[in-house]
């Protein structure tokens, strides 16, 4: 995985004796012993209703950490840092994509079923975004030569 990424797998509850009763997730974030989220969760959205063409994201974030969980559905996501990039395929419920701080992603190809549901680490704030590529090329080079 690129630098500030990872995947995250989830354990799955499902009673043998009742197959047909279906699949349970559950996500504890940081605060338990063992959390499956690795930062306390502020904030929850979920992108859906997204047409095959189209492409989202187009941005990094200053500080904010996310993971990214397609809950139905799948969907492509572009990350990238200087010098690094990679695709990820999002089709299990039971999978998250982790992006730490100043890492650019772009999300494409959904399904048309496709819901994707993000959990952040801080409420929204709009001065957290670098939107601009060529802004964000410059920001991103400084901050991993640290
Ligand atoms: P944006 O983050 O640009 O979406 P994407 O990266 O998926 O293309 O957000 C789209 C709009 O929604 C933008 O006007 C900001 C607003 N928004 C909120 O109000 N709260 C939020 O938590 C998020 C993620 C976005």
């Amino acid at each position: 995985m690129i630098t500030n990424t990872s995947m995250l797998r989830f354990q799955v509850r499902r009673d043998s004796e009742r197959p047909d009763a279906g699949t349970l997730l559950p996500l504890e974030a940081a605060g338990v012993s063992s959390p499956q989220i690795p930062f306390e969760i502020k904030r929850i959205y979920y992108i859906y209703g997204v047409k095959a063409a189209e492409r989202r994201g187009f941005h990094a974030h200053y500080d904010l950490e996310q993971a990214l969980i397609c809950v139905h559905g799948s969907v492509k996501i572009h990350i990238e840092v200087p010098g690094e990039e990679q695709e990820i395929v999002l089709d299990d419920p039971a999978k998250a994509l982790y992006i730490g701080p100043m890492v650019w992603r772009e999300m494409y190809e959904f399904s048309p079923d496709a819901v994707l549901l993000v959990l952040a680490s801080e409420h929204y704030t709009e001065t957290d975004y670098i939107r601009d590529k060529a802004v964000y090329d410059e920001n991103a080079k400084n901050y991993f030569r640290k």
